[in-house]
């Protein structure tokens, strides 16, 4: 019984890790596709009028019709243009323009990820912390150079390592918060190269950050899955 439990929980806890990775990346996806210039992922009570309707609301809209994912694939590829205005009454903007920037795959995986948002809190609030982070990184100027994930096309030469390469070179690494602090606030010297396969020779001291910012950016990374 006991040992059922423990594999029980191990099962529970990979699976968390999992699902939590796909949920995150497809955020990611989001955030690259411009996704958030209008939308939010859960409803923000401070704003009266929001522009979009949040994810979490078409979610619930969708929840049991099973004609909605092929439906919103096709609402995200070609817009809702001159078409019916779901959401009208509600929202500030009067149609959503057609996502020229996604092709059929990403808008399948979009469409997906936004009908099967967690209703989990812990998952959820995992969820909006790494959006908050993706937006204080943004804001930081940090995608200038880093990817969230390496490359696959192992010929193009990164300007600096992702950011899941930092996440797994320090997992074991005890002192690796301090490090990265020290990294990010300070930039780092050619002398001294830490990450020999990336094209520029240091990152440079990141000036405009405040430390708990820092502190906050770093702590995300090397949390990263
Ligand atoms: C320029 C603003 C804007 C951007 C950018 C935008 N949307 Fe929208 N989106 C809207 C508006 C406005 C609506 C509501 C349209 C309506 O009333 O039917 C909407 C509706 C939706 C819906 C629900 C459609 C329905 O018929 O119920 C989905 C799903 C959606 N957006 C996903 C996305 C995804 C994914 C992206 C990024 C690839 C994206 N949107 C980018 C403005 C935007
Ligand atoms: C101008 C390009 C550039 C910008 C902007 C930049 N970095 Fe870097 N970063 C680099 C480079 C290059 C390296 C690798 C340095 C080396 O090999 O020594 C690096 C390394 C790192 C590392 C690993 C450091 C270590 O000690 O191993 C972290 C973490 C990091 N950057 C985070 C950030 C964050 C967070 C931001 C935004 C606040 C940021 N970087 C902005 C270029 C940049």
């Amino acid at each position: 019984m006991k040992e059922l439990k423990t594999t029980l929980l191990v099962v529970t806890v990979i699976f968390f890790g999992d699902a939590l990775m796909a949920q995150e990346s497809s955020l990611e996806l989001a955030t690259e596709r411009g996704c958030f210039i209008c939308h939010t992922i859960h409803v923000d009570p401070a704003v009266d009028r929001p522009l979009a309707p949040s994810y979490q609301e078409i979610a619930e809209q969708y929840r049991n019709d099973e004609q909605a994912f092929q439906y919103l694939v096709n609402r995200i590829l070609h817009g809702t243009l001159y078409t019916e205005q779901n959401w009208s009454g509600g929202i500030s903007m009067r149609f959503m323009p057609p996502n020229v920037n996604v092709d059929r795959v990403e808008a399948a995986e979009l469409a997906n990820w936004i009908l099967t948002l967690p209703e989990d809190k812990a998952l959820r609030h995992r969820l909006a912390n790494h959006e908050s982070m993706l937006i204080l990184s943004a804001r930081s100027g940090c995608p200038a150079c880093h990817l969230m994930d390496a490359s696959p096309d192992s010929r193009l030469m990164p300007l600096a390592p992702a950011f899941r390469e930092v996440a797994r070179r320090y997992r074991d690494d005890a002192e690796a918060e301090r490090k990265i602090i020290r990294s990010i606030i300070h930039g780092t010297r050619s002398a001294t190269k830490i990450w020999p396969h990336v094209n520029m020779q240091f990152m440079p001291p990141n000036v405009g950050l405040v430390r708990t910012d820092a502190e906050s950016l770093a702590h995300w990374i090397l949390g990263l899955k």
